[in-house]
């Protein structure tokens, strides 16, 4: 592998990540259902849940997100080589990306001194534009492609000024990380913007990363196990992460606004609406082909627990879990910890 130690698709501040509960929730599900042969990881985001089952020899995984970036990394890790030349094609190529001459370009232009430095900005121009190049140029396969821009999209998340979303930035690129007990600066934000290479995950099953919007209808895959995690507050993830998602899908669109951010009609989940989530859960539920089906959801959700059981209970019997959890923010720039209750409901099919 290349120089730097490797990255997992979880090493990122996403918020929602299952990352501290995968082995609980994993528990939970080979305890009641057994290792699935067939696995559904609906609204996988870093894919924290399928990589976790993976290694717990589920066969056939479906990841599925509607974020490019989310799906970009997972598939980038999935696709990894493991063989020796593989390995070392892929480290040449890291070490060639690295060694790019800085350049102004789009991210420069949109992002440097808010979300970056502006020197990051220049070394990330230079080589985004490369990997884009190297596939146009059928230099790399679509999978090489998928694992250049996932080390990429991992490197600038840990460059990013951010609390670990994009809806805001911090405001001081240039003073010490914390004044006075109020975050004001990620601390790694001026180291340089360097590629890491994407460990590979755990070999044995298949994973299928599948980039759709869950809310529009498409068909499910018939499976052994279900696990959906959908938004549960209205934040949407296309704000919270519009930067990364920009950055992945490279059409160098307009920004507008202080935060930067490009037209995102097509992306907005009905799930983080007060309106839309009830509708568009139960259309999903309607679709599900599993004889096991677990869905997370945190306690202080837009949907109210007994409303879940109720729709969860028209499909099959149903128990809840409840896991505390701590959890970061109270407020922008604050760092408080304090306590959720994370549910997992599980249904089990009737019949
Ligand atoms: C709570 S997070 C899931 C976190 C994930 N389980 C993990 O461990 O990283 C919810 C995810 O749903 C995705 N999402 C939101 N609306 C969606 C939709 N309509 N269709 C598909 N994915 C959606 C978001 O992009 C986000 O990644």
């Amino acid at each position: 592998m290349p120089s730097g130690t490797p990255l997992t698709p979880c090493n990122r501040k996403y918020l929602g990540s299952k990352r501290l509960l995968r082995g609980r929730i994993a528990d939970r599900i080979v305890e009641a259902a057994g290792v699935p042969g067939a696995f559904l990881d609906g609204f996988c985001g870093t894919g924290a849940v399928s990589l976790e089952m993976l290694a717990r020899g589920a066969e056939r995984i479906t990841a599925v997100d509607n974020l490019r970036s989310n799906c970009a990394i997972l598939r980038g890790a999935c696709g990894a080589p493991t063989d020796p030349a593989g390995c070392a094609r892929l480290s040449g190529l890291l070490e060639m990306l690295n060694g790019l001459a800085p350049r102004d370009g789009y991210i420069t232009e949109s992002y440097a001194g808010t979300y970056f430095t502006s020197p990051n900005c220049r070394r990330m121009d230079a080589m985004r534009e490369a990997i884009e190049r190297l596939r146009a140029d059928g230099a790399v396969s679509a999978v090489e492609h998928e694992w250049l821009l996932g080390c990429f999209l991992l490197a600038a998340d840990r460059v990013a000024n951010t609390l670990g979303q994009y809806d805001a930035f911090l405001k001081h690129l240039d003073t010490a990380s914390t004044v006075g007990g109020r975050h004001v600066r990620d601390g790694r934000v001026t180291d340089p913007f360097v590629l890491r290479p994407l460990a590979a995950v755990p070999r044995g099953g298949v994973v299928t990363v599948v980039e759709a919007d869950l809310a529009a209808g498409p068909e499910l895959p018939v499976v052994d196990v279900v696990y959906l995690d959908p938004p549960y507050n209205g934040r949407q993830y296309c704000d919270n992460y519009h930067v990364l998602e920009n950055l992945a899908r490279w059409t160098r669109p307009e920004l507008r606004g202080r935060t930067r951010k490009f037209d995102r009609t097509g992306l907005r989940s009905p799930f983080s609406t007060r309106r839309g989530a009830a509708g568009a859960f139960a259309a999903v539920l309607h679709r599900v082909r599993a004889r096991h089906l677990f869905v997370s959801y945190g306690s202080e959700g837009i949907l109210p627990r007994e409303a879940i059981a109720n729709m969860l209970s028209e499909w099959g019997a149903v128990i809840v879990h409840e896991e505390a959890y701590p959890v970061f923010g109270n407020g922008a720039g604050v760092s408080q910890r304090r306590e959720v209750t994370e549910l997992l409901f599980h249904a089990t099919r009737r019949g």
